[in-house]
């Protein structure tokens, strides 16, 4: 069933799947209430849904479907806490989408402990998913993610669920990742990517350009790479800050970046780039929040704290990936020409890129410089980059 939103179809799989159970986390306030009454509502037009909601009053409810201009909807509302209640509801409606506002209000009095405790959050999340698998209805939980300690978390519901996704944000950003972390019906790690607006949540269709900080002018330690997200390619920035050393021992942290990949990372660029950092502290970040788990980032990685060790800014046009191996080999990454053809359509014009990832046929406007070692990587770069403010002055 479609949700009426392709971002959320594609974190689910391709849509919603009857008697599926789908579990979405998040910090309170990040917008899972939002996402699931647009999706309820758009799901209503064409089949029985039922949004039972322990959080807030049904005029809560109301209210917000006014603001996101649903309230025309065909959506059944309980305002309800206990499962019984809800699934005999569910049933009553014949509902093939029941939405379960929050799985840490619910309860069951075969359970003797308070509601938000470990043993009736997985009581009644357990007779959700036998409702779902008996009666063929989807049902979407939703939970908080909270202080550990206080109120049990959804993470002690993932294995019990068919898919697992996560609300994520930059703090202070009104853009919204949602991610599958499981997913029997699709690929894990596929994103949806929103932004929070008055009128609810919008999908962003084309987010690999949120992802990329413009600088007015070119600055040193920066690179454009094209990472892979669960099935699509994105644009995300690398950066990178070598500094001298101040203290006897040199730091070495990364953030949306392996940190033990890093570390190997500079001994592959000691031994075989000739480039020395033992006298500096290393610092990578991935901007935007987005965590980079792939190889694919070695390279640009690597080019990014040249750029910053030479104080010399990389070409604004220029894009990078590629693996690294410990004989200094760059190794081709999968869905090279994908990756290329995405940097391509954001008008980037040159890339430095594993030489078996070059596509056979030319990719209009985007000049691909293949290269098999680090050195002849570094000596790229050079030849594509800026002057050096240090060695040139
Ligand atoms: P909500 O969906 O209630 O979050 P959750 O269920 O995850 O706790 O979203 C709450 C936030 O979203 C709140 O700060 C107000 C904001 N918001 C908008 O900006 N626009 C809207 O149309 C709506 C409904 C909420
Ligand atoms: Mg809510």
């Amino acid at each position: 069933m479609p949700t009426g939103s392709s971002e959320f179809d594609r974190v689910l799989g391709g849509g919603l799947v009857a008697g599926s159970v789908t579990l979405i986390g998040g910090d309170p306030g990040i917008g899972k209430s939002t996402l699931l009454l647009q999706a309820a509502a758009a799901l209503a037009r064409s089949a029985s849904v039922l949004y039972a909601t322990g959080e807030e009053s049904l005029r809560q409810v109301g209210l917000r479907a006014r603001r996101l201009g649903l309230d025309d909807a065909p959506l059944g509302l309980l305002a309800e806490t206990d499962v019984e209640t809800v699934i005999a509801a569910a049933q009553g409606r014949e509902a093939r989408v029941l939405v379960v506002d929050s799985i840490q209000t619910m309860g069951t009095a075969a359970v003797e402990s308070s509601p938000g405790s470990v043993s009736q959050l997985r009581e009644s999340a357990a007779r959700f998913v036998h409702f779902a698998k008996q009666s063929g209805t989807a049902v979407f939980l939703i939970g908080h993610v909270t202080k550990e300690g206080v109120i049990a978390g959804p993470r002690v519901l993932e294995h019990l669920v068919d898919t697992v996704l996560y609300f994520e944000s930059d703090a202070g950003s009104r853009f919204r990742v949602v991610r599958a972390v499981k997913n029997r019906f699709g690929a894990a790690n596929e994103i949806g990517v929103f932004a929070m607006e008055e009128g609810g949540l919008r999908e962003v269709k084309n987010p690999s350009a949120i992802f990329l900080s413009r600088h007015p002018a070119p600055v040193a330690g920066s690179i454009v790479t094209v990472a892979r997200e669960g099935t699509r390619p994105l644009l995300v920035e690398v950066q990178a800050l070598v500094d001298e050393a101040r203290a006897q021992n040199t730091r070495r942290v990364a953030v949306g970046f392996e940190g033990n990949r890093l570390a190997l990372l500079l001994a592959v660029l000691h031994r075989h780039g000739g480039v020395a950092l033992s006298a500096y502290d290393v610092f990578i970040n991935v901007v935007g929040g987005v965590h980079l788990g792939e190889t694919a980032a070695d390279l640009p990685a690597v080019l990014a704290a040249v750029s910053s060790l030479d104080d010399r800014p990389l070409a604004q046009d220029l894009v990078s990936f590629g693996e690294l191996g410990l004989a200094g080999e760059v190794r081709p990454v999968p869905f090279g020409e994908e990756r290329l053809r995405e940097a391509a359509k954001h008008g980037f014009k040159r890339a430095i890129v594993p030489r078996a990832n070059t596509p056979r046929k030319a990719i209009e406007g985007l000049e691909v410089i293949g290269v098999e070692r680090l050195s002849e990587a570094l000596e790229a770069l050079r030849a594509v980059s800026g002057s050096s403010r240090k060695s040139d002055a």
